[in-house]
């Protein structure tokens, strides 16, 4: 399995999963002890030395792009591609996002910027290693330069995709894992079209394995796009599943995030917010789907919930849903609406208390000193509820996955990046017997 010793350690080690590095429970972000005063004040100016940086990766570190938010915000895409260089943008899209008629209107701000974009629209969803393949041709075959994504995280994962093999060669799959990404890649500049995935604020690219039925997750600092163009327009043309999906999927990430090893002060606020707006939300653009007011709630919350993701990194509800994404090509906020009360019930089973504040966030009763164990329980029902209400199914057997598939999907599960942050370990046993009450 993927253990914390075999991530970057180094100072400053550039995902922030050095951060994990630490005993649990879960840290409290605070002053490093040398630099304070037995008085509990803080010292001043210290004479640097090696050491110094060595303990850098105590620090909490936050990356995210440069944010361009609310109704309208399309317009902003063509001087966005133009401040980070663009002269001929290569634009990664799909068929339903060109027949919403998202494209065009995202074409028409490039080129009233004075640029000439090149549009691929050949990605579907859980974007797979060959569609990477097609479009880095053709990403090179037109000499287009920075690469600009409009669409759900599938469009922006592909995107990704390019950029990395642009300037670092080889194949996409040769990037799975930790900090793989070693050049500068061409800049990134996303339009998400759902309000779930993060993937346009997001260190993560996660491309399926068709050969191998398996999904790898590559993550590296340099995958954070320079601009995201939050648009909460796009979101009104997406199909009510879709919308559901990704909405849980932004709340796993939530949820996932302010559970994980990894996570700090400055993503924690993060994570609980946008569960609040999830919740308070995801119905209503459900029931009301051009309204502006929940929309650019949800637009918000999966915004709020990538910006705590990504530096804080996930866990087991992922590391499981990236194994059975690949083998069954099912949506994967539907696999994540299946899981997360699972594994919300696994990880209260050993340290419950971390859940309690994100429970409170959604509106649970925490009072009068509840047990955590019964805050996380009733945490993993509401979760099940929401889905529910949605239509996601109860269990991953009505989605396709046999008895037969557990083994496998438990072994590829140890080796995913998102165990690492997960607040409780977990062997082979575990995971399967995790994956046998998802059924
Ligand atoms: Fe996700």
């Amino acid at each position: 399995m993927v253990r914390l010793t075999d991530l970057p350690q180094s100072p400053g080690a550039a995902t922030g999963l050095a951060l994990a590095a630490r005993p649990l429970p879960a840290r409290t972000q605070g002053p490093r002890r040398e630099l304070v005063a037995p008085d509990d004040e803080l010292l001043g100016p210290q004479e640097p030395t090696p050491a110094s940086g060595e303990r850098a990766c105590d620090l909490a570190k936050f990356h995210i792009p440069e944010v361009v938010f609310g109704p309208g915000a399309l317009a902003e895409l063509g001087h966005a591609a133009r401040r980070v260089g663009a002269r001929q943008p290569f634009l990664v899209t799909d068929p339903g996002i060109i027949e919403a008629g998202w494209v065009a209107e995202a074409q028409g701000h490039l080129r009233l910027a004075g640029l000439s974009p090149v549009t691929w629209h050949g990605v579907t969803p859980n974007p797979k290693d060959h569609e990477v393949t097609d479009a880095y041709v053709h990403y090179v075959e037109s000499g287009a330069d920075v690469i600009v994504a409009v669409g759900g995280g599938s469009c922006i994962d592909a995107a990704k995709g390019v950029a990395i093999l642009a300037s670092n060669g080889g194949t996409i799959l040769g990037y799975a894992g930790v900090d793989k990404v070693v050049q500068p890649i061409p800049p990134l500049v996303m339009a998400p079209s759902t309000s779930g995935t993060g993937a346009d604020v997001s260190q993560f690219a996660v491309i399926t394995d068709t050969t191998e039925h398996t999904k790898i997750t590559i993550i590296s600092r340099t995958l954070v796009p320079e601009i995201s163009i939050v648009d909460p327009r796009l979101l009104i043309t997406m199909p009510d599943e879709l919308n559901a999906a990704t909405g849980l999927d932004a709340l796993t990430h939530a949820i996932e995030s302010f559970t994980s090893r990894a996570h700090n002060p400055l993503t924690d606020q993060h994570a609980l917010h946008s569960a609040r707006l999830i919740t308070e939300h995801l119905l209503e653009t459900m029931l009301r789907p051009r309204a502006a007011a929940p929309r650019t709630a949800m637009a918000q919350a999966a915004l709020q919930a990538g910006m705590a993701f990504t530096n804080a990194i996930l866990g087991i509800t992922h590391a499981m849903s990236h194994q059975v994404g690949g083998l069954l090509d099912i949506p994967h906020g539907v696999l994540n609406g299946v899981l997360l009360p699972h594994a919300i019930r696994f990880n209260a089973a050993v340290e419950p208390q971390r859940y309690v504040p994100i429970a409170a966030a959604i509106g649970i009763d925490t009072a009068n000193g509840r047990p955590g164990a019964e805050v996380a329980d009733e945490l993993a029902a509401h979760v099940r509820q929401l889905a529910d209400t949605v239509g996601v199914p109860r269990g991953l057997s009505k989605l396709g996955v046999s008895e037969a598939d557990i083994p496998t999907l438990a072994r590829n599960t140890l080796k995913d990046a998102c165990l690492a942050t997960n607040p409780r370990e977990a062997d082979v046993a575990e995971v399967e017997a995790l994956l046998r009450r998802a059924m």
